[in-house]
């Protein structure tokens, strides 16, 4: 009555509101139509900083137009190159990395987040992470490869040191056509503070 359990991207930001706050660096490894690089732009602040990432020169351009008319376009640096590469531009640690899997809206299908660049991006991320950071992905497991590019996700987060990350999957479990699922991996939790 009068609530639902919400999406993948509900429950990332949700988790994003805690580790990310004025002041924090941050990685948008996906910028697509730059939503959530905007997003993140705003609760950063002007003191912190986004790093994005997208293969694609349209989502750079659309995100960064988004930022210019936000008047934020300064909270953040836009590459345009895989996030793969994510270690060779992003040059300090982060609070956060966000990473929101598949392809552009409206665009090629065929550019679209791939496993084996994903897990190595998702690993850099991790190195980049600061003590306490939290990295969330949402992956769209109604397509053959996302399928693919999620369990390739799960198995990549089970074999996660336990000591120094906690890791963890949430997703519907009976809905049609597999709704996308959020993962976070949060580095070195201090043990006991869980609720
Ligand atoms: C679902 S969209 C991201 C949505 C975006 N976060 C937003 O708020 O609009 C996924 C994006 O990942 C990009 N992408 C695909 N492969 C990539 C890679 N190796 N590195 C970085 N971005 C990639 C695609 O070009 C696409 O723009």
């Amino acid at each position: 009555m009068g609530f639902d359990l919400k999406s993948a991207r509900h429950w990332a930001e949700e988790l994003l509101r805690q580790a990310v706050t004025e002041g924090s660096k941050v990685i948008d490894a996906t910028l697509g139509n730059g939503y959530d690089t905007e997003w993140l732009c705003g609760l950063v602040g002007d003191e912190g900083h986004v790093y994005g990432f997208d293969v694609q020169q349209e989502a750079v351009d659309r995100t960064n137009e988004r930022l210019v008319n936000a008047g934020i376009d300064h909270r953040a640096t836009l590459f345009c190159t895989g996030h793969q590469n994510v270690k060779e531009y992003v040059h300090e640690k982060v609070d956060a990395a966000v990473f929101n899997l598949g392809w552009l809206p409206g665009t090629d299908k065929n550019i679209r987040t791939m496993r084996e660049t994903t897990l190595q991006a998702v690993e850099g991320c991790l190195e980049l992470l600061k003590e306490g950071g939290l990295l969330t992905i949402c992956a769209y497991p109604g397509h053959e490869e996302g399928k693919e590019e999620l369990n390739a996700l799960i198995e990549w987060a089970k074999g996660l040191d336990s000591k120094k990350y906690d890791a963890m999957i949430r997703g519907y479990l009976n809905q049609p056509n597999d709704p996308p699922v959020m993962f976070a991996v949060k580095k070195n939790l201090r043990k006991g503070s869980r609720k």
